[in-house]
């Protein structure tokens, strides 16, 4: 199977082994399938992956769909959705019946199912906040399991299925708990600079985030569909307060936000840019020209050729400020 149309790097790939899994039916066959290799990939949308120009491992696609109110109190209402339905779509469709509070999360590329793995985040709200739990098949003792966010072990840009649980759990669907009680959350900089919510202020609503937000988004961020890519390549570094201080000291324009614990959060953009790697090309790949921290595949590119940049970039960054920059989407094979 190829897989260069299944990854928004548009990465050249081919699976020796492919299936979908279209309803919660299939789970045990895939179980028993999944015996038979010594590794099993869960693909979702393809929005964070880098994908290995052949794959030997089983490629498992989630393709199940559908949406419903699954509960509502006087408080919130639980709304689950199927892990193949497409997150953005999904998103849109709770606006439309009233049911906000992803508003934030707008226009990211991917799959409902995916988004937990990743734990999701965008102009100040991350998919933890809205969680309710999910339901993940264990492709081992196949059995399905409904997961709180405790045990998801949820933070920044990382999850249980990202980590131990990757190619063992199968995510099928997740609930999200949605406040009746709604708040716009505001607090991040595009948003307080997007002049229809400056207008609005703390009356905006929840449609008017979601339009801002994709707004926002086209602006910086290239389309897949367009350019290949997979959103942020590197996650924003958090380093101690006192390795903050210096870094401070000696570049004055350091972008960084402090963060609960007392750490500093650094925009990796800002330290990529700055060591001059925006806009540059190496052979196929190349760092976007608005927004340095996404690579892109301006055709044809491998895995190769995007870990090979990824990988200048990172010595760079490590040799120029003493940051290491961590990959954020997933390396298969
Ligand atoms: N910046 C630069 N140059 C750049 C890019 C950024 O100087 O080329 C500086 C600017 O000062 C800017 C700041 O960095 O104000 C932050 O940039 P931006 O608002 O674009 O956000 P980010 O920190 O680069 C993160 C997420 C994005 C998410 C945005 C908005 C990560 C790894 N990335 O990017 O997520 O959309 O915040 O919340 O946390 C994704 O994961 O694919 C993704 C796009």
């Amino acid at each position: 199977q190829d897989l260069t149309s299944f990854n928004t790097l548009g990465l050249r790939s081919r699976a020796r082994s492919f299936v979908r899994c279209e309803s919660a039916e299939q789970l045990r066959a895939l179980s028993d399938l999944a015996d038979a290799y010594r590794d099993v990939f869960i693909l979702g949308g393809g929005s964070n992956v880098v994908l290995a120009s052949e794959l030997d491992c089983l490629v498992i696609k989630m393709d199940n769909v559908g949406v419903r109110l699954l509960s509502e109190t006087d408080d919130e209402w639980v709304v689950e959705a199927q892990a193949g339905e497409q997150w953005h779509g999904f998103v849109e469709h709770c606006i439309d019946q009233g049911w906000n509070g992803l508003e934030n999360l707008a226009l990211i590329p991917g799959t409902v199912g995916a988004a937990p793995v990743q734990n999701i985040g965008a102009y100040g709200v991350e998919l933890d906040q809205r969680f309710h739990s999910l339901l993940a098949w264990n492709m081992r003792e196949q059995r399905l399991v409904e997961m709180g966010a405790k045990e998801c072990g949820f933070s920044y840009r990382n999850s249980f299925f990202k980590q131990a649980g990757q190619g063992r759990w199968l995510i099928v669907a997740v609930r999200f708990c949605l406040p009746k009680r709604w708040t716009p959350v505001l607090s991040y900089p595009d948003l307080q600079r997007h002049p229809v919510l400056q207008a609005a202020g703390a009356d905006a609503t929840a449609r008017q985030i979601f339009d801002a937000v994709g707004q926002i988004r086209q602006s910086k961020l290239p389309d897949p569909a367009v350019q290949g890519n997979a959103g942020s390549f590197f996650k924003n570094p958090v380093i101690i307060a006192r390795a903050y201080e210096a870094l401070k000291k000696a570049h004055p324009g350091l972008v960084a936000y402090p963060q609960p614990d007392g750490a500093y959060k650094l925009a990796a953009g800002w330290l990529i840019e700055q060591a001059g790697w925006k806009g540059r090309r190496v052979g196929a790949a190349g760092v976007h020209d608005r927004q340095a921290l996404v690579l892109v595949n301006d055709g044809g590119a491998t895995a190769d050729d995007i870990v090979a940049l990824a990988s200048a970039i990172k010595t760079d960054i490590a040799a120029r400020f003493g940051v290491d920059l961590e990959q954020e989407p997933v390396q298969v094979g």
